[in-house]
């Protein structure tokens, strides 16, 4: 039978069945009778280490080479692992020269060093890992939405026609929540962002839900919450080794930063209340806090140390700083929207929503005094008929892994990053 090195791994009481395994070889290490070889096929962390007898060539047998074994599944006299495949027939599928190959043996290469080779860099455990965890919470994030799941909103896509690559699908969720109740989309998204900073792509992924007969912000930061813990809960579960591998090697203390995250409820502070708090620390900012001004980097992460490193959700922006469609508080002479994002640590801005504007002229102001009345006047419409509180929110996936592995920059945790004057491959 043809086996996963995963499912070899796992195999109880392995006592000899034959078995086929194929996959890259990650180690080789000859002995005087004996060779020991590991390999692996992305399904896991741990390769299966493989052991041929002298008969087999080692020069063929190299780091990096691809190959396919056929051999007996036996218990392995060693405690490093329970089961080793004894090999009787060794193919090499695709020969790998050690002087050209860019990844070298036992070697621990900086991420820096591996962002030039993306099409090799998968080849390592820790983009490995890595990519396995981004596979395994996207899974985890369909399954935390699918009991309301029966949309899934199309990519624009026109002939002739001039059209654009989506920013948001916002807007196009917001006009099925006028029919389903709870809808959610998770697809790429793109910014022209001029930033070379550690937590911004121009292509990224993000996960956006839309809830109708919403009314606060209390219901809506609840599936925010519920979100990220059921997620994280789940990637903790379903790929334990790989999550450490990354916590150990990448971000010490990382475990238990997350696990204190888990535990605990996220806060809730007004936009108000955080432009106190950094009033009082500003000798710390180069950016002066003011109230009406945007948050920056440096007063987020203030914001997450004063909350004790917790996720902390920042409610209530000034009208002004944010976009038409956010619901008017009504608080003269403040003027704030409903507005919400969750900071949290080692990232900042980690989630950014609102409730909706749902009155007709309210909403007719805003995109008046946007200048966008034209352009949206099918939105408009959905407030003319049968119109209801609705609200939602955007998570940048990307940004999320960063946060749950403890990863500094974000063009680590996507297999082909996309940024400022870069598209490598
Ligand atoms: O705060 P943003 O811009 O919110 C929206 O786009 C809303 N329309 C979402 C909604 O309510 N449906 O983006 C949401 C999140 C941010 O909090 C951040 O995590 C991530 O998307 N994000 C980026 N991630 C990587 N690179 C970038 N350039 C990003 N811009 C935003
Ligand atoms: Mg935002």
């Amino acid at each position: 039978a043809k086996l996963s090195v995963r499912d070899a791994l796992r195999a109880q009481n392995a006592s000899g069945e034959r078995v086929k395994v194929q996959g890259w070889i990650r180690s080789v290490r000859s002995q005087k009778e004996v060779l020991f070889l590991h390999v692996n096929d992305g399904t896991s962390l741990e390769s299966l280490q493989v052991v041929a007898d002298s008969s087999f060539d080692s020069r063929e047998l190299a780091f990096g080479s691809s190959v396919k074994v056929q051999g007996q599944l036996v218990k392995s006299p060693s405690k490093r692992q329970n089961v080793e495949l004894k090999a009787e027939k060794i193919e090499v599928v695709g020969d790998c020269d050690a002087k050209d190959f860019p990844l070298k043996y036992k070697e621990r290469h900086p991420m820096e060093y591996l962002r030039q080779y993306p099409h090799l860099r998968c080849r390592t455990n820790v983009l490995g890992s890595i990519l396995r965890v981004r596979s395994e919470a996207t899974a985890a994030i369909h399954s935390f939405f699918k009991p309301s799941s029966k949309i899934k909103v199309p990519e624009e896509n026109f002939f002739n026609i001039p059209a654009f690559l989506t920013v948001s699908g916002q807007l196009h969720l917001e006009v099925m929540s006028g029919a389903f109740t709870q809808v959610f989309t998770f697809g790429p998204t793109f910014r022209a962002e001029n930033s070379q900073s550690r937590r911004h792509l121009a292509e990224f992924y993000m996960v956006e839900a839309e809830i109708s007969f919403l009314e606060n912000l209390q219901d809506l930061m609840q599936v925010m919450e519920g979100l990220f813990k059921t997620t994280t809960t789940t990637v903790l579960s379903n790929c334990p080794e790989d999550v450490e591998l990354c916590h150990k090697f990448i971000a010490p203390g990382q475990k238990d930063r997350l696990e204190h995250m888990l535990k605990n409820n996220f806060l809730i502070i007004s936009y108000t209340e955080a432009v106190e708090i950094l009033k009082q620390a500003s000798q710390n900012f180069t950016f002066c806090p003011e109230w009406g001004a945007d948050l920056h980097t440096e007063h987020e992460k203030y914001l997450v140390k004063h909350c004790g490193n917790m996720p902390v959700f920042v409610i209530n922006y000034p009208l002004k700083l944010k976009p038409f469609y956010m619901r008017d508080n009504e608080d003269s002479p403040q003027h704030t929207v409903a507005a919400v994002d969750l900071l949290v640590p080692g990232v900042g801005e980690l989630f950014g929503g609102s409730l909706r504007e749902e009155r007709y002229h309210f909403l007719e102001q805003q995109l008046a005094r946007s200048g966008l009345t034209e352009a949206y006047q099918w939105y408009l419409d959905l407030r003319r008929f049968g119109s209801v509180p609705h609200g939602g929110f955007g998570m940048g996936f990307e940004r999320y892994l960063q946060c749950i592995l403890g990863i500094d920059n974000i063009k680590d945790v996507i297999p082909f990053p996309r940024f400022t004057h870069s598209c490598l491959l």
